[in-house]
């Protein structure tokens, strides 16, 4: 059984991964941690509870993360998932906040990671700020993970919110700074534009969609905000418009699941720009390998876009 912490910023395609998940075989979530990012922290929960829910899995605990990013709090990202991050479609039966756990995110993430040592990957489909926190407060926490598997960065520095950087590391660059320079663990990285090279074909998510179950409905309904958004111009136009739909949080969610989904044959030694006026935030590959460090990150380059299409079905069924 491949054991798995989730934390995210609970927006669309960071609710996609969740699903696929809890879908996939011999995968146990041991926990979902919740990060500001999409939306606001309180809405992350309530958006995995509202998840949780719909796939009947309100017995994984959800826990209370960091409010805001280390440093500064720039980026919004309702234009694309919606103000509450699930495209604002209302929810009564959304179970209440009082179901979040009382202990918070980043002792739990710790506190699970020792409890398995050795045994957990983590998936990480937000901005860094409880990974950063976790390892600031246990440096032995990178050690305890078995694998750290980021949807976040960019590789030929296409922005998606800012001139050159990715949404993620974006919204907290410094943590994101700390858990690339930081984390010792074998670390893979869905970056932007290799999400953005395997889009699910529009005809695709029609029939994903059309899926006689609770949980296409649900994702019908929260997904048309973000479906619209794709087209409204606002993004790189040879990147995303068009011809289908990126899930980007469920490409770092299935290489944790099963690494045999994606070709990952390139390490390098990545970073992030802290201070460029329009820099801050984008990933910086080390290539030449002048900044002389050990640790190199795995960086995802190909998805077996069949099986994941697969995957992606079975999260719905
Ligand atoms: C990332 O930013 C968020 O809006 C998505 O959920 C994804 O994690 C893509 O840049
Ligand atoms: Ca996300």
């Amino acid at each position: 059984v491949k054991k798995l912490l989730v934390d995210v910023d609970c927006g669309v395609d960071d609710a996609q991964a969740i699903m696929v998940a809890l879908a996939a075989p011999d995968v146990q979530v041991l926990g979902i941690t919740c990060v500001s990012g999409n939306t606001s922290v309180d809405n992350v929960c309530r958006n995995v509870l509202r998840v949780l829910h719909v796939c009947q899995h309100l017995e994984i605990p959800v826990f209370r993360g960091a409010s805001k990013p280390i440093l500064e709090n720039t980026l919004s990202a309702g234009h694309f998932h919606g103000l509450d991050g699930l495209g604002d479609a209302p929810d009564p039966e959304a179970p209440g906040l009082e179901m979040i756990q009382r202990e918070g995110a980043v002792a739990a993430m710790i506190r699970i990671a020792s409890e398995h040592a050795g045994e957990v990957s983590l998936v990480a489909t937000g901005p860094l700020t409880n990974l950063a926190l976790a390892v600031r407060i246990d440096p032995t926490f990178p050690e305890l993970l078995k694998g750290l598997y980021i949807m976040g960065g960019n590789t030929e520095s296409r922005g998606n919110c800012t001139v050159c950087a990715e949404f993620n590391f974006a919204a907290d660059p410094e943590a994101a700074h700390i858990v690339l320079n930081e984390f010792s663990c074998p670390t893979y990285i869905a970056s932007w534009e290799f999400t953005c090279r395997h889009k699910l074909p529009w005809e695709f998510c029609d029939g994903w969609l059309a899926q006689d179950s609770e949980k296409a409905r649900f994702m019908k309904r929260i997904f048309r905000h973000s479906m619209e958004a794709c087209n409204d111009g606002t993004f790189d136009k040879e990147l995303v418009a068009g011809s289908g739909f990126v899930s980007c949080d469920s490409y770092a969610m299935a290489a944790a699941i099963d690494p045999a989904f994606v070709t990952a044959s390139r390490r390098v030694a990545v970073t992030v720009e802290l201070t460029g006026a329009y820099t801050r935030g984008m990933m910086v590959l080390d290539t030449l390998e002048l900044l002389k460090r050990r640790h190199k990150a795995f960086i995802l380059e190909k998805v077996d876009l069949e099986r994941f299409k697969a995957l992606m079905m079975a999260a719905l069924k």
